[in-house]
């Protein structure tokens, strides 16, 4: 077999991209078995070319703080951007494309919140825009929603997208902790950044959700209408009683479709304990598909970390090498993909949880169902705890489906009630379809 070399430009040598240079050198035989060409890290571009590295890619590797170093070589063929962030990152990759050079990316925010002018000005240029990486880190979803799962109509997806906010309601749910307490600890082991917001608010792992929307349904979904709601707000005690119904609650992304239209939302659930979903631990990330053909599938592991994030980006090269003719970044034949009809958020249909903090006396419970009837909300559940005449004691219902609407207001026309202590809880609970 003739064997010729491709150079790969580099855009950041942090966790991710020191970490593709530590798997290219220990995997080195098995990679070169699996492609004619062999890969060579030409050019390395970082910030700060004295810091220290994790991994030393050797002589054959130059640094620079030149972005032209990688864009006006000729040489390299595929660049990857492993930067983060947006305004620099969207300027490379547009240049990169622009230059005519593939791109294989880890930032999904990038591609939820202005992916759409990249993946078009790639797909005018016939070159390959490929992000395994950037959903659920080494879990190889992409491939499977592009490749192995064409040949259904994904009818439903419903995932746990962001280790660190997974690693917080676990500790929460098996420790008793409040969110604080988890998040201190997260910080602790490095799970959690400095700055927490993109993960317990929901957004990295809403990032990944508007891709997934792209795989699945072959639309770009505007990511600033996604419904996005974060953990901050889950409290022990809610914890405590979504067990007593026999559930657990995880930061849940889920896309249904309704008619043409797309629900997508991120928002911490309730699922049901023997959901696969819920028994996953720790900062593990899982997916559950459903194929209209294949039925429902699970994929888990780690979504995040070095090598298992690089070891994703790798395959992406590895199969934009083999494919480097037609690259497809979607699995989709149009190369300008309709946008989404979004479901609004208010419209989005599910079964909820809500907790009430209500005066203990007469009449309370009678006067919320009837509330919930008139606004044709019926309640599948409730718990009712007594502490004792005068206190406040929380009241739980489990509702069947109702729309988001509904149940806002709902929550509106109780809140008027004197007898109301506080803000009431509330959470949709998600099942598991046959
Ligand atoms: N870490 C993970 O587990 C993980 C998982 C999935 C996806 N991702 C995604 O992968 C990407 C990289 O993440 P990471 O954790 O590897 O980040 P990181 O450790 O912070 O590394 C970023 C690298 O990019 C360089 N860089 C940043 N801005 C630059 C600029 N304007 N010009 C030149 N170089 C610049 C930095 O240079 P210096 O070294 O000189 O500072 C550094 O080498 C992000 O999009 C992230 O969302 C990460």
């Amino acid at each position: 077999v003739s064997r010729r070399v491709i150079n790969l430009g580099l855009a950041g040598f942090g966790t991710v991209g020191s970490a593709l240079a530590r798997i290219m050198v220990e995997n080195a035989d098995d990679v070169a078995r699996r492609t004619t060409a062999d890969l060579r890290i030409k050019t390395v571009l970082v910030r700060d070319p004295d810091k220290p590295r994790g991994f030393d890619p050797g002589p054959e590797t130059t640094f620079t703080t030149r972005v032209e170093d990688i864009l006006d070589d000729p040489e390299i063929d595929i660049v990857l951007e492993l930067m983060g962030g947006l305004d620099n990152a969207e300027a490379f990759t547009r240049k990169a494309l622009e230059a005519g050079k593939h791109v294989v990316t880890a930032n999904k925010a990038l591609l939820a919140e202005r992916g759409r002018p990249l993946f078009e000005l790639a797909a005018r240029k016939n070159l390959g825009l490929y992000y395994e990486a950037s959903i659920a880190g080494g879990i190889p979803i992409v491939q499977a929603l592009k490749h192995s799962l064409a040949a259904n109509r994904i009818d439903k997806l419903q995932g746990i997208l962001n280790g660190t906010a997974n690693f917080i309601m676990s500790e929460m749910t098996t420790k008793g902790m409040s969110f604080e307490e988890a998040l201190a600890e997260a910080t602790e082991l490095g799970y959690a950044e400095a700055d927490p917001t993109l993960d317990v608010d929901g957004i990295d792992a809403a990032h990944k959700l508007a891709l997934l929307v792209r795989l699945c349904h072959g639309q770009h979904y505007p990511f600033e209408e996604m419904h996005i709601e974060g953990i901050r707000g889950v409290t022990p005690e809610d914890i405590r009683f979504a067990r007593e119904f026999g559930y657990r609650i995880k930061l849940i992304g889920q896309i249904r479709q309704d008619g043409s239209r797309i629900d997508a939302g991120m928002f911490p659930a309730l699922v049901r304990d023997r959901f696969l979903l819920s028994k996953l631990g720790k900062n593990l990330n899982g997916i559950r598909v459903m194929g209209n053909m294949v039925g429902p599938l699970f994929f888990t592991g780690q979504g995040a970390g070095g090598l298992p994030t690089a070891s994703a980006v790798l395959a992406d090269i590895l199969m934009l090498v083999r494919r480097i003719d037609a690259p497809d970044n979607t699995g989709f034949i149009e190369s300008d993909l309709p946008l989404a009809e979004v479901l609004p958020p208010e419209e989005s249909v599910h079964e909820f949880y809500l907790r009430f903090t209500v005066a203990d006396r007469p009449g309370v419970m009678a006067a919320i169902a009837s509330v919930m009837a008139e606004n044709d909300v019926s309640i599948a559940q409730a718990i009712q705890r007594d502490t004792g005449e005068g206190e406040l004691v929380p009241l739980v219902f489990m509702t069947h489906t109702a729309s988001t609407r509904a149940i806002a207001r709902c929550l509106e026309a109780t809140s008027a009630f004197d007898f109301i202590g506080a803000p009431t809880a509330m959470l949709r609970i998600i099942e598991e379809d046959a």
